[in-house]
């Protein structure tokens, strides 16, 4: 069966300058779409868009901090303004904190979870109902497997796994609406984010033996914006290589891959 052809949207998408982001933003335009690039550190943003109109596509830059309402609200009357309503949001904007429990103060505790939850939190209530105008409107949260097993950094981990499930209660609020709301759960991504004493375990810890490329979190995210994935809604979608499908006592098997 033919796969319906996606329509082109315009997609905001916050931490756009982010490593993550940089895969996510090429295959949206690729696919056509109209990429707002969002993020903290507005030059950066910019930067991001214009790689895109660069390489052909269409892409415009705003600023904002997600977790101050103030800023999100700026951002919403400037998008309004300047491009008009969005189809769509993906959440991407994020913090790792690598602080241990006795490292965290509240204060820096609390600053993660502004970020990575209460931010994307924001940026829904501030443009789910233009969404629901769009008769079509999809939201992605970038989450990640810390959110869904325990994980060393404890600020990372409740933020994440608090984001997850923001995504599947906010199932009811966009009930019947044609919005969908779904969690992207990567595993290790190859992005500056990831530091090489985790990128050295992936070759023992995951079983497809690798890191994820962001642009498979692109490809996977403009699946959920076409016609064809409408009814995959409220799901976390792991994209990890498997690395935590399996109880990890158990090592690549001496016998596995190139070795056996
Ligand atoms: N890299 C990985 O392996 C991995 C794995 C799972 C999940 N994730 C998640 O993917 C997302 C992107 O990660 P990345 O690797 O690209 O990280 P990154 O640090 O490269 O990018 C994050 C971006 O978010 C922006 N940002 C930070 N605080 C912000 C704020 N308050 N308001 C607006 N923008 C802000 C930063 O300026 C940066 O451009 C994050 O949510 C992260 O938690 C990453």
């Amino acid at each position: 069966m033919a796969t319906t052809p996606s329509t082109s949207k315009t997609v905001l998408v916050t931490g756009a300058a982010g490593g993550m982001c940089a895969g996510i933003n090429r295959r949206l335009a690729e696919a056509g779409h109209t990429v707002l690039c969002v993020d903290l550190d507005p030059a950066a943003a910019k930067r991001a868009a214009d790689e895109i109109s660069a390489a052909g596509g269409q892409a415009a830059s705003f600023e904002v901090d997600v977790a101050d309402e103030a800023s999100v609200q700026r951002l919403k009357e400037a998008v309004t303004s300047e491009i008009g309503a969005i189809d769509a949001l993906i959440n991407a904007a994020g913090i790792l904190d690598r602080k241990y429990l006795m490292d965290h103060d509240v204060a820096s505790f609390k600053r993660a979870l502004d970020i990575n939850l209460v931010g994307p939190f924001a940026m829904i209530r501030t443009f789910g109902p233009e969404l629901v105008q769009a008769g079509s409107g999809r939201i992605i949260n970038i989450s990640s497997i810390a959110g869904t097993t325990g994980y060393p950094y404890p600020s990372y981990a409740a933020s994440k796994a608090g984001l997850s499930n923001l995504t599947r209660s906010l199932l009811l609020d966009f009930w019947g609406t044609g919005v969908t709301v779904n969690s992207i759960c990567p595993g290790v991504v190859d992005t500056p984010m990831v530091i090489q004493e985790v990128r050295d375990q992936v070759a023992r810890k995951v079983p497809t033996g690798q890191i994820v490329d962001p642009a498979e979190i692109g490809a996977l995210a403009c699946f959920l914006l076409t016609n064809d994935a409408r009814n995959i809604n409220g799901a976390d979608l792991l994209i990890d290589g498997g690395a935590t499908q399996l109880f990890q006592l158990f090592d690549r098997p001496a016998t596995a891959g190139a070795d056996a």
